[in-house]
């Protein structure tokens, strides 16, 4: 079966001090907090002109994209982010070479092929950190809409190739069922993907 042997020790350590800084960020909001809902592409079809309802999807696709189950793994630095609370990493883990990890602590050290609820460990079989060009922690809706869209900050995708990525990409799709302890992404992976779609098929537009 499994090995977690050395994970009560790590969950334990790493709750602890979860809880010790939870208490410095108590207070803050995140948009996992606030608005849980995406809008369907049809509810902006009242505005007219075909620029502005562009970025009106893009800044509802916007909630998903801003959302930490995203930030967290698309970081502004080499560590990943951790709970609702956007939390640094603990214990401490860095980008490396190849975005799992450095030698000496692989992501896949911990992360598994699925979710592992008792000790709240996330997990995908392709579980890494995004690639620095690729980091959108920290910057605005209309800051990620011009990065995504530029192949050389998107590992070279077309706009279809977005639509896929975001409404069917299985790692994307954790996002929505991210197991015990972690606030699901906004509304559901389809929708995210229909609002993609919507936004490409009107031209892509940045708000
Ligand atoms: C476990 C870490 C992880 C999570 C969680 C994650 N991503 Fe990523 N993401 C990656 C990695 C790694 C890549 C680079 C993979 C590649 O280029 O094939 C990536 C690339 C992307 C890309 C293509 C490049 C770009 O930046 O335009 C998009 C779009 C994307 N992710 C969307 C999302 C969305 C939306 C969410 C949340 C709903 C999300 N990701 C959550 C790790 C993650
Ligand atoms: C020593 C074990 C360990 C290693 C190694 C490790 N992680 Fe984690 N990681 C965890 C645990 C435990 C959690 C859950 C913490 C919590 O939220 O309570 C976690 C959570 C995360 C989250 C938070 C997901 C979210 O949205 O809340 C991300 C992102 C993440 N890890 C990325 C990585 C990446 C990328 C690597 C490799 C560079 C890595 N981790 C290596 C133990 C580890």
């Amino acid at each position: 079966m499994m090995r977690f042997e050395r994970w009560p020790a790590i969950a334990v350590l790493g709750g602890i001090v979860s809880c010790l800084l939870s208490v410095g960020v108590a207070g803050q909001s995140t948009s996992a907090a606030t608005d849980r809902t995406l809008a369907a592409p049809a509810s902006f079809a009242g505005i007219a002109d075909p620029a502005k309802r562009s970025a009106a999807y893009f800044t509802e696709l916007g909630k998903v994209l801003t959302n930490p189950r995203c930030t967290n793994c698309h970081p502004a630095t080499d560590r990943p982010r951790q709970g609702d609370s956007a939390r640094l990493h603990q214990p401490p883990v860095f980008r490396g070479v190849d975005g799992f990890g450095l030698d000496s602590m692989r992501c896949t050290n911990c992360h598994r092929d699925s979710n592992f609820d008792p000790g709240h460990v996330p997990g995908h079989a392709g579980w890494h950190l995004a690639p620095a060009e690729m980091a959108w922690e920290g910057k605005t809706v209309s800051e990620i809409c011009v990065q995504i869209k530029d192949p050389k900050r998107n590992g070279g995708r077309s706009l279809e190739d977005l639509i896929e990525h975001i409404g069917k990409d299985t790692l994307v799709g954790w996002a929505w069922a991210p197991g015990a302890g972690r606030t699901p992404a906004p509304g559901t992976q389809a929708q995210a993907g229909a609002l993609v779609e919507a936004w490409v098929k009107s031209g892509a537009a940045c708000p």
